[in-house]
């Protein structure tokens, strides 16, 4: 039995606008429900728990998508915040070693061979596994006046994507670890690493993106337009 796991309590502030951006509309459907679509297609996940801002007055109330379950909670301040919520709110049957995948809800063109991937990567390699992309530009440092004060090297360097897959209990005690130590995470395995442990690396999709700006979504609606 594997659950997916989806924060989609953020504000997307970067837009600006007053709809929080995992309700921003790409080919015909908001990104949410994009991204809740692309878990479930999957043969492996076997249900989905969302995260929700309070008061979200969008969520359409889905109790199921693709003949599986969605369960609804609230998440919290941080995006870390609303995973553990959504680790709370699984169902009693999910037990404590059992394979979950957080994946963003601004994430909506995730493909089944990267989840696939991720599974396989995780079942090698008891830390868990995460999807990531290499760097591929120049990356700079710069200071107050936005000055160029170096180069860095971008040898070794991979951004985090996500799904990131973790057992129950490892990304519990990970995050709940960051939180005891008022350390705030940007991914679930960097809670992970916090714990002196090594998850796994796979090369995903570069066109899995986050929805971020406005250029993200008029790619992510190309994408999603033109998937074959
Ligand atoms: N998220 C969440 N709870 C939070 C913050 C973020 O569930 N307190 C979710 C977002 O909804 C999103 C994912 O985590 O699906 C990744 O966060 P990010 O891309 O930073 O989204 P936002 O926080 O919404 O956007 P921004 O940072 O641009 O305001
Ligand atoms: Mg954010």
């Amino acid at each position: 039995m594997t659950w997916a796991l989806v924060p989609a309590a953020g504000s997307g502030r970067r837009f600006g606008g007053e709809v929080p951006k995992q309700y921003l509309q790409a080919a015909g459907k908001p990104l949410i429900e994009h991204a809740l679509e692309a878990l479930l297609a999957h043969p492996a996940v076997d249900g989905v728990v969302v995260a929700l801002a309070e008061g979200d007055t969008r969520w359409p109330g889905w109790t199921q998508l693709h003949g599986k379950p969605v369960i609804a909670c609230i998440g919290g301040g941080e995006r870390a915040d609303s995973v553990l919520a959504a680790l709370h709110a699984l169902p009693a049957g999910v037990a404590d070693d059992e394979l979950l995948l957080v994946h963003d809800a601004a994430r909506p063109n995730l493909r089944d061979s990267d989840v696939t991937a991720l599974i396989e990567a995780e079942k090698a390699c008891n830390d868990g596994a995460i999807l990531a992309a290499p760097v591929r530009d120049t990356l700079k440092r710069v200071d107050d006046a936005n000055r160029i004060a170096g180069t860095e090297s971008r040898d070794g360097l991979w951004r985090a994507l996500t799904p990131q897959a973790f057992r129950r209990y490892l990304l519990q005690r990970a995050l709940e670890t960051a939180r005891a130590d008022g350390v705030a995470v940007t991914d679930e395995a960097m809670a992970v690493e916090r714990l002196g442990l090594r998850p796994a690396l796979v090369e995903g999709r570069e066109d899995n993106l986050k929805v971020t700006t406005p250029a993200d979504l008029a790619l992510a609606e190309f994408l999603l337009a033109n998937a074959t």
